[in-house]
């Protein structure tokens, strides 16, 4: 289906308003419910899920420090319009096929409001998973001020609710990020982009099926596929739209919301953008780039200077990431390779924000201080229907714990990609550092399990040295981070947020467990990775 590019205007999700203010509590209501939505005006509507009857939901704003509480409230009807595989872990027949709970992504809160895969929920809560604690989810903001998102995270089906729709942008501010003048108000843009696939009839096309060798003869129906690509691009929620942007600087705050599409975006006026924050908040120092790979679910903040355009010019994003990435085909550049048009128009009086030099003070962790090291290898094998089925340090999701930091302690994690593809990995509660990203010999990893180094390590670009919660693991490199749990303990995942992967089976629980451990090992740095034994264990 050929749809014109650049007809629709770009919609600009509304900012939520509080159901009541009391004693320090911002309360919110969210309602999510079943409703029909226009991707594009030459598509007839189509039926979505998403949070107030929006897509994407709406923004919700929060300042540094503000204590926010929100009902997320599953008025969905009770069968899914997509195609559910029950052969999947935790998406048995004896489910309910509709189940839903809320992750706040980058967000640090307590275990019991971060939207545990198992803490699902039925329409009225009438039947909750195993893990369910609470109605009513908190959130203090006591971090950064950063772009975050919310999303759906229910187990076994994620894929499908969050491509339905149920996503939207959270955003953390202060006083002193004001204060630095960026582009604000109506030159302060969110760009969620993601990708779907439409049937002749405009409802969302999800694929039903995968082709594997030997299928055996009870192979499911439908069934999960490696990854869902779409062929058309849609940004808040409209397929290739435009936007009047003024002679002048805007931010706009990017998020990556596809379930499995890379994007490799850059401006066909040549300019570049100004990276300013990443998926934690703002950067130490602005960073300028032609173009910005973004993985699922990262976020990127960037302005764009429009001021020395012309009145009339028409500026496309483009993407160039091929999929999977970055070995597939390549977008096609008549469709998947556009993203989005600027129209540039007259300013609408002086552009006084600024783009300063020094944004933020990022304190860089010292891997000196780190009390371990943890090895995650990713792992690629076939399940028992012989289809592939990624796996972290070959364990299934439902597996025992095996990453139990310490909370307050700094570790340092070794993801090893032995594959053929890139896995933006998750970790949840915390915002985390990227050390560096060394290439090593996959094969002889496969074979023996030995780490053989074939180069030295690749410092992460400037972009990436900011805070970050998700992050770019390439194949045949260890890409290390480091990340100091807490202020929390308890039970989160970590995950490939490639959606598909998330659901089968690259996913793990995490347990931050309370401090309670000894040194054994005086000699400190040397040996990291042994200095500590934890009584927990
Ligand atoms: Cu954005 Cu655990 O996910
Ligand atoms: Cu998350
Ligand atoms: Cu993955």
């Amino acid at each position: 289906m050929a749809l014109t590019p650049f007809l629709d205007p770009l919609p600009i999700p509304r900012v939520l308003k509080p159901k009541e203010r009391t004693k320090g509590v911002t309360y919110y209501e969210v309602k999510m419910e079943e409703f029909f939505h226009k991707f594009h005006s030459e598509l007839p509507e189509s039926k979505v899920w998403g949070y107030e009857a929006q897509l994407p939901g709406p923004t919700i704003e929060a300042e540094q420090g503000e204590c926010v509480h929100v009902k997320w409230i599953n008025n969905l009807p009770d069968e899914h319009f997509l195609p559910i595989d029950n052969s999947i872990h935790g998406a048995g027949k004896d489910m309910p096929q509709v189940r839903t709970v809320v992750h706040l992504h980058g967000a640090e809160v307590e275990p019991d409001s971060d939207g545990y895969p198992d803490a699902w929920y039925t329409r009225d809560f009438a039947k909750c998973g195993p893990r369910f604690a609470h109605k009513i989810y908190k959130y203090p903001n006591n971090q950064r001020p950063a772009t975050l998102w919310y999303h759906d995270h229910a187990l076994g089906i994620t894929r499908l609710n969050v491509y339905a729709g149920l996503a939207g942008m959270y955003i953390i501010r202060n006083e002193e990020e004001r204060a630095l003048n960026l582009p604000s108000g109506r030159y302060e843009i969110p760009l969620v982009i993601q990708d779907k696939t439409f049937n002749e009839d405009g409802s969302l096309f999800y694929p039903t099926t995968v082709n594997v060798p030997n299928p055996p003869p009870d192979f499911p129906n439908p069934s999960i596929t490696p990854g869902f690509t779409g062929d058309t691009i849609v940004v808040n929620g409209k397929a290739w739209p435009y936007l009047e942007v003024e002679q002048r600087k805007y931010r706009f705050r990017i998020l990556n919301g596809s379930n499995q599409r890379f994007y490799r975006l850059s401006l066909d006026s040549g300019q570049q953008f100004i990276q300013i924050g990443s998926d934690g908040g703002l950067l130490q120092r602005p960073v300028r780039l032609d173009e910005i790979v973004i993985a699922p679910s990262e976020r990127m903040d960037v302005v764009i200077d429009f001021t020395n355009q012309r009145v009339g010019t028409n500026i496309v994003m483009t993407n160039t990431a091929r999929i999977p990435f970055d070995f597939g085909a390549p977008p096609d550049p008549q469709t998947t390779g556009l993203v989005m048009q600027f129209r540039v128009i007259e300013r609408n009086g002086e552009d006084t924000s600024s783009v300063p030099q020094f944004l933020s003070n990022i304190k860089r962790y010292n891997e000196c201080d780190a009390s371990r090291i943890r090895d995650i290898s990713f792992d690629v094998t076939t399940d028992n229907f012989n289809r592939l089925l990624f796996l972290l340090s070959n364990h299934e999701y439902m597996d025992g714990i095996t990453e139990n930091p310490i909370v307050g302690e700094l570790e340092i994690w070794r993801l090893i990609n032995q594959g053929i593809a890139f896995h933006p990995i998750h970790v949840h509660q915390i915002q985390f550092q990227v050390l560096d990203r060394t290439p090593f010999d996959t094969d002889a990893y496969n074979l023996t399990g030995q780490l053989l180094f074939t180069g030295e390590p690749e410092l992460p670009p400037a972009n990436e040295r900011g805070w970050k919660d998700t992050i770019q693991a390439p194949p045949g490199f260890v890409t290390r981070i480091a990340m100091r749990f807490g202020p929390y303990t308890g039970r989160y995942v970590y995950h490939c947020h490639i959606l598909e992967h998330e659901d089968h089976d690259m996913m793990r629980p995490l347990e931050v467990l309370p401090k309670k451990c000894v040194p054994v090992n005086p000699d400190g740095c040397k040996n990291c990775s042994e200095a500590f034994l934890c009584l927990n264990e």
